[in-house]
């Protein structure tokens, strides 16, 4: 049976056959956990980036975007906390010489009870059937209350060591549930140690502390560093919010998982200025417009849920992720936050500036509160690619590899093929593509059979594939096949941009 690492396994040879990511530098045997974009997933990222940027800065009257630079002046960090507290806390297993973050063999392990408790509940379901009440199983099974208990127990513990910076009752906390390294099955571990995150370098031709620049760890400073800026040019009125895409750096001692954890990334993220007092009503208002967004894409609605945080970031109030079912488990995809007025506060502090908003409507001045929407661009690449990634069985028993891909996301739309590369086809059919390309992305393709060439398009999520024939040389039809039914039907050209439009419009993705 196939196992969840062999789905990835497959996923990242085929991303790399079909030109979606490549290990970066590889003719130097690669980087570690950096990844580079072939032409395809160029293409694929530009399309998330767009439903993100419509959905978000578009669709929002009081949304706009900014596109801030990499490198900020130092005193940024500092007062953001990033310099004093953006540590992950690490520890070692002397055996296999791993290094693990502390926390996350702990969530690994809470997570093995939670997936007992869901095998409980599989069994009641099995047993009981339609007159099964989960609800009232959860609440009343001993078996299920004694492991929730359990994870209770471990979640206070570890909130507590965390929040308190006390790293040895980290590591108590580890060896007292048995965790065994998944490499090496020992539990022979070091002290836990905290250890930052952010990339420095130096500025210009000096060195020295002075110099030290850091590589951005996350986007949304930049937003935070301009808001008057926005605010005034744009005579924005709270609530508004400020959009950006670009890229992070984090110096992640444990980067793993394909595109999952980089230590170079893309953050797409929104910092949302509100009154103060008001920002739990537009944190529950994000939380429910960020799952909507997800959900409109059309895959496994239980391949989302949200997990609230234990461990709170040092800027946030209340913080809950999105989590997502990646090929290894359900992992987090993006983070809501409620991060206070702390960030603009530091800003002043630091700067020495007013960074308040004068209020008309009543008549204060104040600093406003943050709720941020924060997602990995390159998690929802790997969210799109592992849920569009099917290996199917067909009637006549051969295999097909189809990426359905939802179709406002495909690189191409469309793929044009004539029949044979002779009697004028080939030039029909570039010139059908010369006037789709405007508004698709359009591929040429005349190698091999018809059949190949399908399986070629469903491999790289093409939603549709359109054949010039010699009947369409003497009445201007073509057959096109869908990627997802298979189906083929004879249209006429000029139909061909309204049927395509139908079904790879970004419209019906942004009105859900
Ligand atoms: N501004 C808030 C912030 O940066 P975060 O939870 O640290 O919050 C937000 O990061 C999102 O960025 C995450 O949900 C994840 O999707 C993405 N992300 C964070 N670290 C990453 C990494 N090393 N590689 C890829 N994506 C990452």
């Amino acid at each position: 049976m196939a196992t969840q690492e062999d789905n990835l396994k497959d996923i990242i040879g085929h991303a790399k056959e079909y030109g979606f990511v490549f290990p970066s530098s590889e003719i130097y045997d690669g980087l570690s956990a950096t990844y580079d974009y072939g032409q395809l997933g160029a293409e694929l990222k530009n399309n998330i980036k767009e439903y993100w940027w419509k959905a978000m800065v578009h669709m929002h009257e009081n949304i706009v975007g900014l596109d801030a630079a990499i490198f900020m002046a130092p005193q940024t960090w500092k007062a953001s906390g990033h310099v004093d507290a953006f540590n992950d806390p690490l520890i070692d297993n002397k055996d296999s010489k791993k290094r693990y973050r502390a926390d996350v063999l702990v969530e690994d392990h809470i997570e093995k009870i939670r997936a007992k408790i869901d095998k409980d509940v599989a069994k009641g379901l099995k047993r009981f059937g339609d007159d099964f009440n989960e609800a009232e199983f959860r609440a009343t099974n001993p078996n299920v209350l004694r492991r929730q208990k359990q994870i209770d127990e471990i979640e206070d513990r570890m909130r507590d060591a965390l929040e308190n910076e006390r790293l040895d009752d980290m590591k108590q906390l580890i060896e007292d549930l048995e965790i065994a390294c998944p490499l090496s099955g020992s539990k022979n571990w070091t002290d836990v140690k905290q250890f930052n995150l952010m990339f420095s370098t130096e500025l210009g031709s000096v060195s020295g502390e002075s110099a030290k620049i850091y590589l951005r760890p996350e986007t949304a400073q930049g937003i935070f560093v301009n808001y008057l800026n926005v605010q005034k040019s744009g005579r924005m009125k709270i609530p508004f919010g400020i959009a950006q895409i670009g890229k992070a750096f984090r110096n992640e001692i444990v980067a793993r998982q394909f595109i999952f954890r980089m230590r170079e990334f893309e953050q797409m993220e929104m910092q949302f200025f509100v009154r103060p007092g008001e920002e739990m009503k537009w944190y529950e208002y994000w939380k429910e417009f960020r799952m909507t967004w997800h959900n409109a894409l059309g895959f496994d609605q239980n391949a989302y849920r949200f997990h609230d945080h234990i461990k709170l970031a040092h800027y946030a109030n209340a913080a809950a992720d999105i989590e997502f079912k990646f090929p290894m488990g359900f992992k987090e995809l993006e983070g809501i936050h409620s991060r206070t007025d702390f960030d603009l506060k530091q800003h002043e502090e630091h700067s020495g500036k007013k960074l308040r908003y004068f209020d008309p409507e009543i008549n204060e001045s104040y600093v406003p509160y943050v709720v941020e929407t924060s997602i990995g661009l390159d998690r929802m690449f790997l969210a799109v690619l592992s849920q569009s990634y099917t290996s199917e069985t067909l009637e006549d028993g051969s295999n097909r590899i189809v990426l359905s891909i939802p179709p406002a996301l495909a690189p191409y739309k469309v793929a044009v093929m004539p029949l044979t590369k002779k009697d004028g086809l080939p030039e029909k059919a570039r010139a059908i593509i010369d006037d789709l390309k405007i508004d698709f992305n359009c591929q040429y393709d005349e190698k091999d059979s018809i059949g190949k060439r399908y399986r070629r398009q469903d491999a790289i999520g093409t939603p549709y594939a359109v054949t010039v024939d010699h009947q369409t040389l003497e009445d201007n039809t073509v057959t096109i096949r869908d990627r997802d039914t298979m189906e083929q039907e004879r249209v006429a050209i000029e139909e061909l941009p309204r049927i395509i439009d139908a079904k790879v419009s970004m419209r019906k993705l942004l009105k859900k």
